[in-house]
């Protein structure tokens, strides 16, 4: 390794503390993006990053606004001319806290125990933001400069789907031109494990409301002619999948592309333990693994996938003896390469429009959808990653599919002419995001911080 990076990893170690602290000060202000949900904290969010990045030595720093929907945070230096251009990307809106009295400590007051960090976005995704500017940091203060010249984007409507994303890349076409994108905002295999991830799935998702009555009735006075909407709805939904649980939907899987023999033997070398399976994913015991015979991180990374998010008719407080007039579902399909999202949208649609019984009425309202992403680790960037990630853990990488989406990474590879992109994150599988009791494991958060600093200085290698 260069001095220059021995130096910066050095400043890394020393000021680590710092940087942790930090991210405290991030996970303190409730940055949710969901609509319903004070506006204020994912304003002053944003605020607190652009001083972070401007903490950082990044110049030029300012918020991006699409006009509605909530700022993006950019910055950058550029002082390596004849040296490729970066782009770093994170996000700084988080997920709703979930069911408070199902969290060990305030979800907005970040606690430490036993080397992990908890608190809802602590990993998802300000671990990410801290990577950038910590890494940036490291140089910036140490040797006075960076290897490469770096374009920072920080999001803040990645958990609703980036809706104004596209607005943001055509208005700052030039300001975001980049030869790589580096996306922290991603999971390790395992605690430990570095991992290169080359796909995302990308996803479908829809509002299904099913109505039979002008209002409510009594259960026992009208019940018996009466549709219910609630088991109208509970059949359509039950139509989905199939006695397997594996998706049913007519023509869904048309599309679904093989994996070449890199990816499968990149498949073949992760370890599968089903005990192990089970306590990351949280599934009880007794509760079958689901979907036919194949692998789960097949099942996981390369098939789509349905899930039904959220049900609601009448409430567990309210439960009368009613006939509900109402019922509601959301309901999203993880979708893979070649599927287009048209399509299994028309798909989605027209199934559950079919499979409504009684005369119903369905009413299906689509959110915007999110491509998946697809890439090859054996660009010449995914190398130097895998070795910066190799330096960075003091161990061997692993190639991995993710199941989750980001809506940027297609997005940003198109407008960037095919630019090749690389992901990875420090979150681990019991990092729990998205749900109650989010964490982060320090440790790992300290090793991706170091892999970012070397990958800095192997990307000025090259250019792509
Ligand atoms: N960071 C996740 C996506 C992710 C998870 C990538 C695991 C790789 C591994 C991201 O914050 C997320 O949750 N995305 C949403 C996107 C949606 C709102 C379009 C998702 O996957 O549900
Ligand atoms: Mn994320
Ligand atoms: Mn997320």
């Amino acid at each position: 390794m260069s001095h220059n990076v021995i130096t910066a990893l050095e400043h890394f170690h020393n000021h680590k503390q710092r940087h942790l602290n930090d991210l405290k000060n991030l996970v303190r202000i409730p940055s949710i993006s969901f609509p319903g949900f004070d506006p204020a904290p994912v304003k002053q969010c944003a605020d607190a990053v652009a001083a972070l990045l401007t903490k950082s030595g990044l110049t030029d720093v300012h918020l991006l606004d699409a006009g509605s929907g909530y700022p993006a945070v950019f910055g950058k230096w550029t002082g390596a001319p004849g040296k490729p251009t970066i782009l770093l990307y994170a996000h700084y809106d988080v997920q709703p806290a979930g069911r408070k009295e199902l969290w060990s400590s305030p979800p907005f007051d970040p606690s430490e125990r036993d080397g992990r960090l908890f608190g809802r976005g602590v990993s998802d995704d300000k671990a990410g933001v801290l990577m950038h500017a910590a890494a940036i940091a490291s140089y910036l203060e140490s040797v006075g400069s960076l290897p490469v010249n770096v374009k920072v984007l920080i999001e803040g409507e990645e958990e609703v789907g980036s809706t104004n994303l596209n607005l943001l890349l055509e208005n700052n076409q030039q300001l975001l031109s980049a030869d790589v994108v580096l996306i922290a905002d991603s999971d390790n295999f395992d605690s430990g494990v570095p991992s290169l991830t080359v796909s995302l799935r990308g996803i479908v998702t829809v509002n299904v409301e099913v109505r039979s009555l002008a209002s409510s009735v009594h259960s026992g006075t009208w019940g018996g002619p009466l549709p219910d909407p609630v088991l109208a709805l509970a059949k359509m939904l039950a139509s989905l999948v199939d006695d397997e649980g594996k998706p049913a939907i007519p023509g869904l899987a048309n599309k679904v592309r093989s994996r070449s023999p890199q990816e499968l033997s990149d498949l073949n070398i992760l370890p599968f333990k089903e005990s192990t399976f089970r306590k990351q994913s949280k599934l009880l015991d007794g509760v079958q693994i689901v979907g036919g015979k194949g692998s789960v991180y097949e099942k996981m990374w390369n098939q789509p996938s349905i899930s039904v998010n959220a049900i609601e008719a009448s409430s567990r407080k309210q439960a009368a003896n009613i006939i509900n007039d109402v019922a509601w579902a959301r309901v999203g399909i993880r979708t893979v390469p070649d599927m287009d999202p048209e399509e299994t949208l028309e798909l989605l649609t027209e199934h559950l429009l079919k499979q409504a019984p009684w005369g119903v009425k369905v009413k299906i309202e689509p959110e915007s959808p999110s491509r998946w992403w697809h890439t090859d680790a054996k660009v010449a960037a995914g190398e130097v990653a895998l070795t910066a990630l190799e330096k960075g853990y003091g161990k061997k990488p692993v190639v991995v599919g993710a199941g989750g989406s980001i809506p940027f990474v297609q997005t940003i590879t198109d407008a960037l002419g095919n630019a090749p992109a690389l992901l990875f994150g420090v979150c681990d599988p019991y990092t729990s995001a998205h749900s109650e009791n989010e964490s982060l494991l320090i440790s790992d958060w300290e090793k991706g911080c170091c892999s970012l600093i070397i990958l800095f200085s192997g990307l000025s290698e090259r250019n792509g």
